[in-house]
């Protein structure tokens, strides 16, 4: 703590989780709670074919069994009004068209639901399911991303498309050292503890509420009322808590209208709480991606030229993309780049954002390179970074609102220790296992965006905060009582109620991308910050500090004194370049016999602007370490090619780190404010907690061993 303390300016420990309680005591009701009297349940039968046509279902057996409602089917489903517009009710929009069910008889991938069972309990539902058989015209199928890169294509949508070029990329071939390598970074599935879940409750012909888990209600309102041609203002949203999302919550998926459509035909609350065996090729996961970077040196350490090139999967009816590649672009300050990104279609269910999307996969591949740079030059890792530093955007030559990164180099080198390690692998012991240092670099785009919000004093004392957005679990509501805290500093923190989660308070954007600190942050900030000039107004001058609010509102006769405040980043912003860094050290031990890894150490630190809420960004970087260590580690959705089928869709086949597996995490903070990007100075670091973490684990196992895996993730096999 001493060394943190060299270099972090002093803030304040921060308010405790406003929501603390509640989860602990299980007092927080997450959306698969909610009961609804007459509630139903539904359950998917699922295709056990990965490409072709149903030639027949027969439901008979499964309509006959004890409790069901009914059975939809591509044959009898009642029609998605949305879906005959042609419209697509996925938020955020992807390129190409979301998966529909039960529109017709096209098995697009293993595991697709073919049918749905609504009965009265989920028991009954679920056996009911089991009855249900199909008979299918079936079609050869492809499900390997490696054996298909030959097919991959630029993505057609635009996003994150176009090969990049500045300066000529092809200078590394000629560089004193070089490095072209392979990287591999396999299927990763968000598997949170929370499942997917929607209730749907018709509450007139034209009105439907529903609870379900989503990172945006607000988005999920609206592609429910896109799908069922509803105003928007008849489809009520709430999600209160998330039991964890990491992406999977981003975008509405089939199996929540289909759930809409059923409780509308049923006539009574349908509830669909997805399997963990669904969670994995329903809501999305982190692409297989295949990646090459090439780089050159001079002798002295300057990097001449870079390429990177990478390749995913998607589906074959959608686009996903994602921006693996960009960061190579700004990273560092090499002259010349060139980028290149692929897709290539499959028949899997669409991928989605996971943590960090895009840059996660990237940093793997880019920071793993550097290391292997740094080890051919003969140079400590930092030392190459801190030669290649860029200090403006390399790739548009605008100036960084804020980077701090040679300082979060040094805070984290102090706190883990670096000193200590050789620049030899396989050097360095302690009791029979051998040790490595490592570290990796993260960045992910700082920005705000548009979000309102309502701030309101009460004549009982309390300061009402009001906003759409969701808390997937990262501790928004604290962040914003903090900020509401900081501005009202008469009104004790638990007179200060901040209420969210639900599509009829004023609109916020959806959870995801590290924005919402700074978004709705700076609303919050925005909002307070009127209410409480109009209250100096309303008491004219001579109003002190700390003012008593409800003695006046009562004098005044005023039940309430409210403002609505919408409010989006700077036009300023345009001429800045906005990133969020973190730097990941890691101190590694290796069973030179067994092949066992064991992270001994983790300091994680940020650069992410004015720490608003420093106990939930401790969390946030906790979680975002350990979510790296498990990418890096254990992480791996595989797939029996053969069939097309996940052969470890569990939580006991698919490995995450227990607390077993995490030792000490350390989270630093540089903690400088960037006020351009918002009035709290605050970037966001969600995404950063992440991004680069798999490199730093990669490259210390490499400084233990000698072993370079450029694989993940690095199981025992293959260090033996
Ligand atoms: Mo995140 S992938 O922005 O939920």
């Amino acid at each position: 703590m001493k060394q943190q303390a060299q270099h972090t300016p002093p803030f304040t420990e921060g308010i405790n989780r406003v929501d603390g309680i509640m989860k602990v005591t299980g007092a927080a009701k997450y959306s698969a709670e909610y009961e609804l009297p007459g509630m139903t349940y539904a359950v998917f039968a699922i295709s056990n074919i990965t490409k072709g046509t149903i030639t027949s279902i027969d439901t008979k057996a499964a309509e006959r069994a004890p409790g069901v409602l009914a059975v939809l089917t591509h044959l009898n489903a009642p029609k998605v009004p949305g879906y005959e517009a042609g419209k697509d009710p996925s938020k955020p929009p992807t390129t190409g068209g979301p998966l529909k069910f039960f529109v017709d008889n096209s098995v697009k991938y293993n595991g697709q639901p073919i049918a749905m069972v609504v009965a009265d309990s989920f028991e009954r539902a679920t056996y009911a399911a089991s009855l249900i058989k199909a008979q299918y015209n079936k079609q050869q199928h492809e499900t390997d991303t490696e054996k298909n890169k030959f097919k991959a294509a630029a993505p057609k949508g635009g996003r994150n498309g176009g090969d990049y070029k500045r300066g000529t990329p092809d200078d590394w071939k000629a560089a004193a050292v070089k490095v072209e390598q392979e990287y591999v970074v396999p299927i990763n599935v968000h598997n949170p503890m929370e499942l997917s879940v929607t209730l749907a409750h018709w509450t007139a012909d034209d009105k439907v509420t529903v609870y379900a888990k989503t990172q945006g209600v607000k988005s999920t309102q609206n592609a429910i009322a896109q799908a069922f041609k509803l105003p928007v203002e008849n489809v009520q949203v709430t999600t209160k808590f998330v039991g964890g999302a990491f992406g999977n919550a981003l975008r509405t998926w089939p199996h929540e209208i289909a759930t809409v459509q059923a409780a509308k035909l049923v006539k009574r609350p349908v509830k669909t709480v997805l399997t963990r065996e669904l969670q994995f090729n329903t809501v999305g996961y982190r692409p297989y991606t295949w990646q090459k970077v090439s780089m050159g040196a001079s002798a002295d350490g300057k990097l001449t030229g870079i390429i990177h090139e990478a390749t995913a999967q998607t589906s074959s009816f959608e686009e996903f993309t994602e921006g693996t590649v960009n960061m190579t672009r700004f990273m560092y300050a090499c002259p010349s780049v060139g980028t290149v990104y692929k897709i290539t279609p499959l028949d899997v269910n669409t991928p989605t954002w996971m943590r960090g999307p895009g840059e996660a996969t990237g940093a793997f591949a880019l920071e793993s390179a550097m290391d292997e740079l740094a080890d051919k030059l003969g140079i400590d890792p930092i030392e190459l970074r801190i030669r290649n530093h860029a200090d403006t955007d390399p790739e548009n030559g605008k100036p960084f609102s804020s980077k701090n990164l040679k300082e979060a180099y040094e805070m984290g080198a102090d706190k883990i220790g670096w000193s200590k390690r050789k620049l030899k692998p396989g050097t360095l012991t302690e009791d029979g296992w051998l040790i490595g240092y490592g570290m990796g670099t993260g960045v992910f785009g700082a920005g705000r965006g548009r979000a309102t919000v309502k701030a309101a004093l009460l004549d009982n004392g309390t300061l009402l905060i009001q906003t759409s957005v969701t808390d997937i679990g990262v501790g928004t509501g604290t962040a914003m009582t903090q900020i509401a805290s900081e501005i009202f500093t008469g009104i004790p923190v638990k007179k200060i109620k901040f209420e969210l989660g639900d599509s009829s308070l004023p609109p916020s954007p959806t959870q995801g991308g590290s924005t919402i600190t700074s978004t709705v942050g700076g609303a919050v900030h925005d909002a307070c910050t009127q209410l409480k000039e109009k209250f100096q107004q309303l008491i004219g001058n001579g109003g002190t500090d700390k003012p008593d609010y409800v003695k006046v509102l009562k004098e005044k006769n005023l039940p309430q004194l409210e403002v609505t405040v919408t409010s989006s980043g700077s036009t300023e912003m345009r001429n800045f370049s906005s990133y969020s860094y973190s730097v990941h050290f890691v101190k590694v031990k290796v069973h030179p016999k067994t092949g066992v890894v064991r992270v001994d150490n983790v300091v994680s630190v940020a650069d992410s602007g004015h720490i608003v809420s420093p106990k939930t960004a401790r969390s946030q970087i906790i979680g975002g370490a350990i979510g790296g260590i498990g990418m890096a580690l254990m992480e791996e959705g595989i797939m029996d090619h053969r069939y097309g089928r996940y052969v470890n869709n569990n939580y006991a086949d698919y490995h995450v780190p227990i607390s077993a597996d995490i030792p000490q995490i350390d989270a630093l903070f540089v903690n400088k404010p960037d006020y351009r990007v918002n009035p709290m100075g605050a970037k966001g670091m969600g995404e950063i907690a992440l991004i680069g973490m798999s490199a730093a684990v990669a490259n210390a196992v490499y400084n233990a061993t000698g072993k370079r895996i450029r694989e993940l993730p690095i199981t025992p096999d293959k260090l033996l």
